[in-house]
């Protein structure tokens, strides 16, 4: 068997811990592993197939990042092509891979990445392609699975982060408001803001009211507390407005969601005259070591995928369901955002804690 790798979309920590366990697993089967660098562009557009073995993966599982690179422009089916005035257009690119992926001679392709990745290996599993996904995003989005790997690892960046702007924010009187990714899901500022024993937590499954934001500063202020902590998801827009986005990308990528705590922090100055600073953590979320949830996870799912090839499995997504690795359809992943539940005892525990989610 000769197996491809490929890792697409925004990197996260967990990418090498995955590559190591598939090639590890492949290779004491008597399989061949193959990395495609920087997404499928080590296919289409230069030379970038590496053979992996155990001496490539070496020491790799703590390491951030992807040693194959990766990129969150290179859809086959949307491939972003420039004339020579510098415009742009989309072209359509999937059949160049089947190709190129045959004539490699590769029996079988683990593709690691988020909802855009899962997509793309659902239309070229359609085309005829034997893909097995393993779901990667620090954002949690992905259905089908409890949790994508690095997730863990953005959470507790965000929760060391919240830890340390406390003391500063108390020592100063300031409202401070922190900006966290995550996209349309509030996953990373939920679990965050609660561990990080935030005042106020604004999830993109909640618009809010900056009224009752303010109101909570104020009643907080009356109590004697005189600073507060506030975390606002990228993806969190106030119920009467719209999500804010730093840029609206052109063709064959996706939008850049951003600057909501600026807009959060002018309007609670505004309405409560406290002083209020911003932060926008950023990429700092995806970048280092996975934390040891996340290696074993990653691991777990790159040993899973290498069964699933094993057992002649294609088309599906690894995924945590329960105490197990779970083999789920890819066509009962593809295009359902995973959300945070409002229901669940995740939120009605943060209401408990008198934490206001601007509702
Ligand atoms: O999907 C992961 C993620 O980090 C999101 O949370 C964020 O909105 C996006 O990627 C940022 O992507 P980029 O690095 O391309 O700006």
């Amino acid at each position: 068997m000769r197996i491809a790798i490929s890792t697409g979309g925004g990197d996260a920590p967990g990418l090498n811990a995955v590559i190591r366990a598939v090639v590890l697993s492949a290779h004491y089967r008597g399989w061949k592993s193959y990395g495609i660098q920087r997404g499928y562009e080590g296919l289409l557009s230069f030379n970038g197939v590496v053979p992996l073995g155990p001496a490539e993966v070496r020491g790799i599982t703590h390491l951030g990042g992807t040693i194959l690179g990766t990129t969150n422009r290179g859809n086959p089916f949307r491939y972003v092509m420039r004339d020579g005035e510098g415009n742009e257009s989309e072209v359509d690119r999937s059949g160049d891979l089947v190709a190129a992926f045959q004539a490699s001679g590769f029996d079988a392709l683990v593709s690691i990445g988020g909802d855009g990745s899962l997509l793309i290996s659902h239309q070229l599993w359609c085309k005829g392609l034997p893909v097995v996904c393993v779901p990667k995003t620090i954002d949690n989005d992905v259905s089908g699975t409890q949790r994508t790997f690095g997730f863990d690892s953005a959470v507790s960046t965000a929760t060391e982060a919240l830890d340390k702007v406390h003391s500063t924010a108390e020592s100063h009187d300031r409202v401070m408001v922190v900006e966290l990714m995550g996209r349309y899901a509030g996953w990373i500022a939920l679990y965050s803001g609660l561990s990080g024993s935030a005042d106020v937590i604004l999830l993109p499954e909640i618009p809010f009211d900056i009224e009752k934001v303010c109101d909570k500063i104020r009643a907080r202020e009356a109590a004697g507390r005189r600073f507060s902590v506030v975390v606002v998801a990228e993806g969190a827009r106030p119920s009467d407005g719209a999500i804010e986005l730093v840029e609206r990308r052109g063709v064959g990528t996706v939008d850049r969601l951003g600057g909501i705590a600026s807009k959060v922090a002018r309007a609670i100055e505004l309405g409560t005259g406290k002083e209020t600073r911003t932060l926008v953590l950023g990429h700092l979320q995806r970048g280092g070591s996975p934390t040891t949830y996340d290696r074993l996870l990653a691991l777990r799912f790159g040993g899973a995928a290498v069964r699933a090839i094993a057992d002649g499995a294609f088309g599906v997504m690894v995924g945590l369901n329960g105490p197990d690795i779970t083999r789920v359809p890819l066509a009962d992943v593809v295009g359902r955002a995973k959300n945070v539940p409002l229901g669940g005892d995740i939120i009605a525990t943060a209401r408990e804690l008198g934490i206001s989610l601007g509702d």
